[in-house]
């Protein structure tokens, strides 16, 4: 945060401003910010870098289009609980996934958003992840046994190849009760190999300046489309077996059967919405999670004593158990799940959101009131010093996560706000999913095997595709039971 706002919060000043009064940073003429953004494919980065030179709320020009980029606390609680009456997903985002065939809660607004939100709650519930938890324990058991056969073979693990196809196994279980047998499958051809080339379209039309693919299908884009016909085919055929169980009594276990189950009650339900919202809802998932377990498994290579920690507390917990059993004994995993914590806080993989204003409104802090027109958009920063604040997090720079276990430290007044899941009404509705299944896989990975960093490959990097993922990510295991 700037010296210039400190001195305003003391002063108590107070300024009325317009979105034309902001600070920008240098920008092109036409482009706008377009280019800076791209360097690197570190979006989230420049934004940080622009943040600490301008103050926490500036502005940048996408082509055409102003946003207000904010990493004030204030207005960012505001802008998230204001939803979905005031501020709406940016629509090119809905549009982009619209046009891929997976339009459902992630991009919904409105009725339509209360009705799926509904839904989606209820089929993520504590209830039901304790029911199916055997989805998480069948797939983690078959990842130990692929990477106990690579320890025994001293083979170099691609760890995100691996976790993709490990999370997206649990998601595709966990949402439509289906096994795609996805672990096992490394090297075969099939809709676990198909359906990550819709999330790396999504990411490439996301951050691409021109909306080629309107005119024509690269090879790429071809591919998405058959991924997202040949998955749309798959969740058809499990809709017609949730609407049985249903109609034969069953309580709703995934999504897919709550969206049957809403079907029968009478909900403005159709196959359509059901196959793209299940679609939705696995990319909304499936990419964070295995990003955040890859970062997870990064810190763990390259810090020994904290495999150590987890592994001691493993071997306590889980004793001859390869991997935990049920979830009340991954509720025991109090460090493997700070293994999580701070994994999330260095590397939270959905950075930023980018909203619209549908009403004329203002968005105030301690330091401005900011007149905003309807039409406007606003990018909230999610993790903006949450690798950096060192009042929050002693040594911020350092990955311990001894930190998540003891007392949280007094937070500064206006200290910048750490949202990884977002908050409000729309908060990630697969927070604790995603907590449970990393907490699972932490604890496993270091109960197993010790973990050596391979840079043969080079260093470790980021890129931002639809989230944040590790780039040259690769490790050597040994097995240690
Ligand atoms: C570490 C893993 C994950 C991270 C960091 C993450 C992060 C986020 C964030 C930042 C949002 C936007 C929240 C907002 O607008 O306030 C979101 C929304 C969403 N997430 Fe996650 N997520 C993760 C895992 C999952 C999983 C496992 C699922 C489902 C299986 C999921 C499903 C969704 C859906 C459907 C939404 C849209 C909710 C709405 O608009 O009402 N996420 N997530």
């Amino acid at each position: 945060m700037t010296g210039v706002r400190n001195e305003a919060v003391r002063g108590g000043e107070v300024r009325s401003m317009s979105v034309s009064e902001l600070p920008e940073p240098r920008g092109l003429p036409l482009v706008g910010h377009v280019p800076a953004l791209a360097r690197g494919g570190v979006i989230h980065r420049v934004l940080h870098e622009w943040c600490d030179q301008h103050g926490p709320t500036f502005r940048i020009r996408l082509g055409t289009q102003t946003v207000v980029v904010t990493a004030s606390p204030e207005i960012i609680g505001t802008v998230l609980r204001e939803r979905p009456e005031k501020y709406r997903r940016g629509q090119a985002m809905g549009r982009l996934i619209a046009e891929l065939g997976a339009a459902g809660l992630f991009d919904a607004e409105g009725d339509d958003w209360r009705a799926l939100r509904k839904i989606a709650m209820k089929g993520l519930n504590a209830g039901y992840l304790r029911e199916s938890f055997g989805v998480i324990s069948r797939s983690t058991g078959r990842l130990r046994e692929q990477w106990s056969a690579a320890a025994a073979a001293g083979e170099v693990v691609p760890v995100l190849d691996d976790l993709m196809r490990y999370t997206l196994e649990m998601t595709v279980g966990m949402t439509m009760d289906h096994d795609l047998d996805a672990v096992r499958r490394r090297g075969e051809d099939g809709p676990h190999r198909h359906l990550p080339q819709v999330l790396t379209t999504l990411g490439q039309r996301l951050n691409s300046p021109v909306p080629y693919w309107r005119w024509v299908r690269l090879p790429g884009d071809r591919r998405a489309d058959a991924a997202v016909e040949e998955f749309s085919a798959l969740i058809r055929d499990r809709y017609v077996r949730a609407k049985e169980l249903i109609a034969g009594g069953k309580r709703p276990g995934t999504f897919l059967e709550s969206l049957a189950e809403a079907e029968r009650d009478g909900g403005d339900v159709t196959e359509e919405r059901v196959v793209s919202a299940v679609l939705n809802m696995i990319i909304a998932g499936e990419d964070n999670i295995a990003a955040t377990t890859a970062w997870a498994m990064h810190y763990l290579a390259t810090h020994p004593e904290v495999q150590r920690l987890v592994r001691e507390e493993a071997a306590e917990v889980l004793g001859e158990d390869a991997h935990p059993a049920d979830p009340f004994v991954v509720a025991r995993l109090k460090y493997a799940e700070a293994v999580v914590n701070e994994t999330i806080r260095l590397r939270p993989t959905a950075p930023y959101l980018l909203l619209e204003a549908m009403t004329d409104t203002v968005l105030a802090d301690s330091t401005m009131e900011l007149s905003v027109a309807r039409g406007t958009h606003v990018m909230p920063l999610l993790g903006y010093r949450s690798d950096s604040d060192a009042q929050k997090y002693p040594n911020p720079g350092e990955f311990d996560p001894g930190r998540w276990l003891a007392e949280p430290a007094e937070q500064a007044e206006g200290a910048p706000s750490f949202l990884p899941f977002g908050a409000g009404p729309r908060f990630c509705p697969g927070r604790n999913l995603a907590l449970l299944e990393a907490t699972v896989f932490v604890s496993m990975a270091c109960h197993n095997f010790v973990i050596e960093a391979d840079t043969s490959g080079g260093p470790v990097g980021e890129k931002l595709t639809f989230v944040v993922l590790p780039t040259n990510l690769s490790v050597r295991l040994r097995s240690v039971r």
